[in-house]
This record gives C-alpha cells, sequence and structure tokens, in this order.
C-alpha cells in the first residue's frame, strides 16, 4: 500500500540545510538516488532538483520506519519526517553541499514505488553514462541527472538575464507566428499542410528574420524575441533542427551600436557564471580569421596559428605543390610544440582526419637532431630546413602542412588545429574567448549552380566601400566575378570556438534590395513570389536598421560547459532528427491525410 500526501508540506529542499539547521524538525521529500542497508541502520541519499540530503534510520529508534526503509528501492518517492543532526566525527562528506548534516527520520511515507531504471543514472563522480539513445528513449529519467537539472535551471536562468537586459535597454518582446511562409535563412524548410487550404503548405520560421524588419517599418523601433526557428538541415553537436534565438532588431542603428547590445547581453549572461568577458571583445574581419585560423569562428583559448608556407615553396618542382601554387591554391602549415615524436600511427590517423575535410593528404617535419619528413624525398634536405626556420620551428616540433585549394586548405588545417589542440589538452576550460568577426563576404560562389549564393541573406546589406564594386558586377556580366569580394555589413560572435550569434545591417533602399536579388539570380518574378510582401513595404518609409540572433543553445553549452546541444535542451532530437521518447516524426492516419488531401507515396 502506498501512503498519501495528505497535507504534509515539505520544509526545506534536499539541497538546502546546513549545520545552522541542527535541531529543526524537517519535512523532506524527493527520490531515492542510493540506499546502503546497514542491518539496524538504513542510510538512504534522498535527491530532487537542489541536492541531496543523508537519511538516516534506525530500526532502535523506530521500528516502523525502519521497516518501511528497508522496503524501498532506488527511484522510489518517499516523504521524511525527521530531525536535523550534525553528522559524526569523520563522516561528513566535502562533496555535498549538505555534507555536514544527516536526517535522522523517525517516519517514511512511501508516495510511489518505480520499477528497476533501464540504466543506472550516474555512477558517482564517473562519465560512465549510459548509451545517449537509451537515455533520449527515457529522457524524463534522463532529466534527473543533477547534471542536466542545473542545465536546464541554468538555461532558465540565462533566458531571463536575457529578458531583463533587453528590457532594460527599451527592447520590446514581440511574437511572431510559427505558421509562416519560407523565409530566407537558406536551409530547408519543415512544412505543415493546410487543411482549410487544401494543397497548400505553411512554412516553419527558420527565424524570424523578415518580420523583425516588417517591425522596424511598422515603426516599433527595438524588437526582441526568445524564438523559436526550424531548420531542416544536416545536424551537427551544435545544431538541432529546433532550436532558440534571441532574436534582436533595432532602428536607426550602425554596426557599432549592434556590437553594443551583443557585447553587453554577453557579458551580462556569461556574469551569471561569475565570468567578467573583455568589452569591447576583440575584433577581426572574416580574412584575417581565415588566413590566421582558418576558420570564421576561432578557438581563440589556444594559438597554433596556420602559417603560409606559398612563399617558402615558391618555384618548387614538387609537381603537386607546384599545381597548387600554379592554381592559386596555397600550401599552409601548424606547428605543434614538442610533439616530434608523433607514431606513425598517429600521423596516420591525423592524415585520414585531414582527408574529411577534402585534404589529399597531410605532409609532416619532425624537428630533431636529425629532421625526418614525409617530404624529404621530394623536397630535399635544403627546402625542409627552409621550412623549418621560416615558421620558427624548434627542435622537438612537428610541422603539419596541407596543400590544396584555398578553401580545403583552411576547412582542413583548421580543423585539425582544434583536433590536436583537443588531444594535447591544449584548451583552457576555463577561459572565455570572445570575438567579433566582421566584414563577411556577402556572396558564396555555388560549385554546383554556377551561381553566387547569399552568404548570409537576401536582406543584408553590402559595405559602403564595396558598393560600386557591387553595382558594377551585377550591371557588367564581364564583371560578375567581382561578387566574390564584395564585403557586407555582416557580423558573428564567436565565443570558445562556438558561433553564437551573427546578425547583420540590412538593405533598407528598395533599389538596392532589387540588385541585390538581381545579383542572387531572383528573377523579379520569384522574388516578388516568394518576398513581394516585403517588397512592398520597403516602399512605405523603411528606416535603417539591422540586428543579430544569438543561439540560446550555444549560449548555454558555453555557460554549461558542454560540448553537446542536447545537454541543454530538455528534448532535443537525435543527430538524425528524431525523438526517440516520443517516437517522433511518426505515421498518420489515413483519415488525417484524406483531410489534408495528401497520398503518401512509398
Ligand atoms: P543565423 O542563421 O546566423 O542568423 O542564426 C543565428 C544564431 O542561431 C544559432 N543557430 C543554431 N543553433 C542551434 N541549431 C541550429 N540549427 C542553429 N542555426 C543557427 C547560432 C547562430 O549564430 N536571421 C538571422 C539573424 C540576423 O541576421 O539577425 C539568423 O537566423 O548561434
Amino acid at each position: 500500500m502506498l501512503d498519501t500526501l495528505g497535507t504534509l508540506e515539505r520544509t526545506h529542499s534536499c539541497g538546502e540545510l546546513r549545520e545552522k539547521n541542527v535541531g529543526e524538525k524537517v519535512v523532506l521529500m524527493g527520490w531515492v538516488a542510493k540506499k546502503r542497508d546497514f542491518g539496524v541502520l538504513t542510510f538512504i541519499d534522498l535527491r530532487d532538483r537542489d541536492g541531496i540530503t543523508q537519511i538516516v534510520v534506525s530500526e532502535e529508534t523506530d521500528l516502523d520506519a525502519h521497516e518501511k526503509a528497508k522496503a524501498i528501492r532506488g527511484e522510489y518517492v518517499i516523504a521524511v519526517k525527521g530531525e536535523v543532526f550534525s553528522r559524526a566525527e569523520g563522516t561528513h562528506n566535502k562533496k555535498l553541499a549538505t555534507g555536514d548534516i544527516e536526517v535522522h527520520v523517525h517516519e517514511v511515507l512511501i508516495l510511489n514505488d518505480a520499477k528497476t531504471l533501464p540504466f543506472e543514472l550516474e555512477k558517482a563522480g564517473s562519465q560512465n553514462l549510459a548509451s545517449e539513445d537509451l537515455r533520449l528513449k527515457y529522457r524524463y529519467l534522463d532529466l534527473r541527472r543533477p547534471r542536466l537539472q542545473h542545465n536546464i535551471r541554468m538555461r532558465a536562468k540565462a533566458v531571463k538575464e536575457i529578458r531583463n537586459y533587453m528590457d532594460n535597454l527599451g527592447f520590446t518582446e514581440i511574437e511572431t507566428p510559427i505558421l509562416l511562409k519560407s523565409t530566407p535563412e537558406g536551409a530547408r524548410d519543415f512544412i505543415v499542410p493546410s487543411r482549410i487550404h487544401t494543397s497548400k503548405f505553411f512554412a516553419l520560421p527558420q527565424s524570424p528574420q523578415i518580420l523583425k524588419q516588417i517591425c522596424m517599418i511598422s515603426g516599433l523601433d527595438k524588437y526582441y524575441q526568445i524564438a523559436r526557428c526550424f531548420r531542416d538541415e544536416d545536424l551537427r553537436a551544435d545544431r538541432q533542427p529546433e532550436f532558440t534565438q534571441l532574436d534582436v532588431e533595432m532602428s536607426f542603428a550602425n554596426q557599432e551600436m549592434v556590437y553594443r547590445v551583443i557585447e553587453g547581453m554577453f557579458t551580462s549572461v556569461l556574469r551569471l557564471i561569475d565570468v567578467e568577458l573583455p568589452n569591447p571583445f576583440p575584433r577581426m574581419t572574416y580574412a584575417e580569421a581565415m588566413r590566421r585560423f582558418g576558420s570564421d569562428k576561432p578557438d581563440l583559448r589556444f594559438e597554433m596559428e596556420l602559417q603560409d608556407l606559398s612563399e617558402t615553396l615558391k618555384g618548387t618542382e614538387f609537381a603537386p605543390f607546384a599545381s597548387v601554387l600554379e592554381n592559386k591554391g596555397e600550401i599552409k602549415c601548424i606547428v605543434v610544440k614538442g610533439k616530434a615524436d608523433y607514431s606513425r600511427k598517429t600521423l596516420d590517423e591525423l592524415q585520414e582526419f585531414v582527408k574529411r575535410y577534402g585534404a589529399n593528404a597531410l605532409a609532416w617535419v619532425k624537428v630533431a637532431d636529425e629532421t625526418t619528413s614525409s617530404l624529404l624525398k621530394v623536397l630535399g634536405e635544403e627546402a625542409i630546413s627552409n621550412i623549418v626556420s621560416n615558421v620558427n620551428a624548434e627542435k622537438g616540433d612537428l610541422i603539419l602542412i596541407v596543400a590544396g585549394k584555398k578553401s580545403v586548405v583552411a576547412a582542413a588545417l583548421g580543423a585539425l588545429r582544434i583536433e590536436v589542440a583537443k588531444r594535447e589538452n591544449l584548451i583552457d576550460r576555463n577561459a572565455y574567448k570572445p570575438l567579433l568577426v566582421t566584414e563577411f563576404p556577402m556572396f558564396e560562389y555555388n560549385d554546383e549552380t554556377g551561381n553566387y549564393d547569399a552568404a548570409h541573406h537576401p536582406f543584408t546589406s553590402p559595405m559602403d566601400e564595396d558598393l560600386e564594386k557591387f553595382k558594377t558586377a551585377i550591371e557588367d556580366e564581364s564583371q560578375r566575378h567581382l561578387l566574390g569580394e564584395v564585403r557586407a555589413k555582416a557580423y558573428d560572435a564567436v565565443i570558445n570556438g562556438y558561433e553564437c550569434a551573427g546578425g547583420s545591417i540590412r538593405i533598407h533602399q528598395k533599389s538596392i534590395q532589387a540588385l541585390n536579388f538581381k545579383a542572387l539570380g531572383l528573377s523579379p518574378e520569384v522574388a516578388r513570389e516568394r518576398f513581394g510582401f516585403f517588397l512592398d513595404a520597403l516602399e512605405y518609409g523603411t528606416p535603417p536598421h539591422g540586428g543579430f540572433a544569438a543561439g540560446i543553445e550555444r549560449t548555454c553549452m558555453i555557460l554549461c560547459g558542454t560540448e553537446n546541444i542536447r545537454d541543454v535542451m530538455a528534448f532535443p532530437k537525435t543527430a538524425s532528427a528524431q525523438d526517440l521518447m516520443m517516437d517522433s516524426p511518426g505515421t498518420v492516419d489515413d483519415s488525417q491525410l484524406k483531410e489534408l488531401g495528401i497520398k503518401v507515396v512509398e
């Protein structure tokens, strides 16, 4: 028989009691995290969202309570009444906030039992968790883990802090619809069929981009929203199909004004974990970030910058390198300090690693009394020693070299830099290094279609300095390649190698917007069909405006010190975009499909 709660109320949480409470009569409720049976004494670790308290039930002082305690198993839900005692000398537990006390209990209520869990929640002090798929299937149990409880509460605190911060700056929180039309972020849409308008579809917003710009046209001036976004794209450790942004837009704003809001927002949020970010944030142009780190979101917690060997190897007769240089490619390297002793096996692993980023090979030089290199035979001793001295490598260092197309060298070496830093523990886990990356390119050349795509989105303004180039490239077909050189008033905020926010100053003049659509290969008809309402709105007095969106999950990953986005979401999807707990996506009834006028083709 289970007990009922009746009128009983908790006096404290399981994380609250301290030495000062000794002597108090208390009522605690929670889950049985652990039970230890010592014959006449039974010890229970009682857990709730605040922590764990040690409960002691003695056969000698209370036979009934002890009988009940003996029947209790893991994850039972119980209530206990008792008195707070100081722990006996030598039994204080420094790892628990409540570790100086224990509650001697004279009454135990079993409020519910529990089946044996399909996995152990958390072995004390161990990182040995059950497989993530199993934990996601039983997400309600996984969420009981103190780590996740902490993360979910940290997320709530962060969002509250953000709301306060935005509110103090005079921004208005405005909700925008989820049933929408395609928005311009460039991923695939999730679409929702309409029952009332058969064969028509809503699209879920990839972001509230257009609507927040419309709010500026409406004179709302300072908008923000904690907004849900939906993107059907390949998932990664820091990407979910459904995620949340702090979305911001402001009128009469230039980049500097937006930067100040971004910096202030992250600064106030990071204070939640007692971290003081530098203000203003360091800045770097996109071009510099790519050159020095091979990435537009460099992790500045360690050095190991990319170094260019193209000059050193100019005129080389080694055919693969010569052809790379001839075709405007690059030869670059990183110097790994003190790692000239890497084994063949490790180097093979790293070679496989860079191949995933499109590199053909990974060449190496081990600087030692007798320097060795995978390139010794083909380049000769002199060239190798030139490389060593030009990159300032010292005895004991390892040089890792990639040659190829610029984009491939950046991607491969940029990723290798991080991989090596992780392997060698070069990343200071207590460091928080923010960066504003500015002057992003306006367009990306698409090898497959031969078109230029918007690097950010089609409403991003070109930089004033590049406006002439932008116009020339669009008006003169023979100068189209210049589009690749146009920079945008677009920026990202990066913390510890994560792109935590991105934004831009928008185009507010219809003539430039029309030129941009032309550059993107959107005919006036297609542009009108997709964004006609917006083009119309632009004609009724649009103020200059700009803004940004910050990823709430990525920000919380920084706050919670995790590299897995699922650790900061209550109900995330798997890497293959499924909800294992609810088993979705799933099929729907034929009658539902019929109502929607949809036939599934197997
Ligand atoms: P952007 O596409 O750069 O910009 O997104 C802004 C920020 O949102 C986060 N983010 C994601 N987080 C988790 N999972 C995802 N799939 C995901 N995609 C993006 C990142 C990113 O920096 N409308 C523009 C903003 C603007 O121009 O104002 C936008 O959405 O932290």
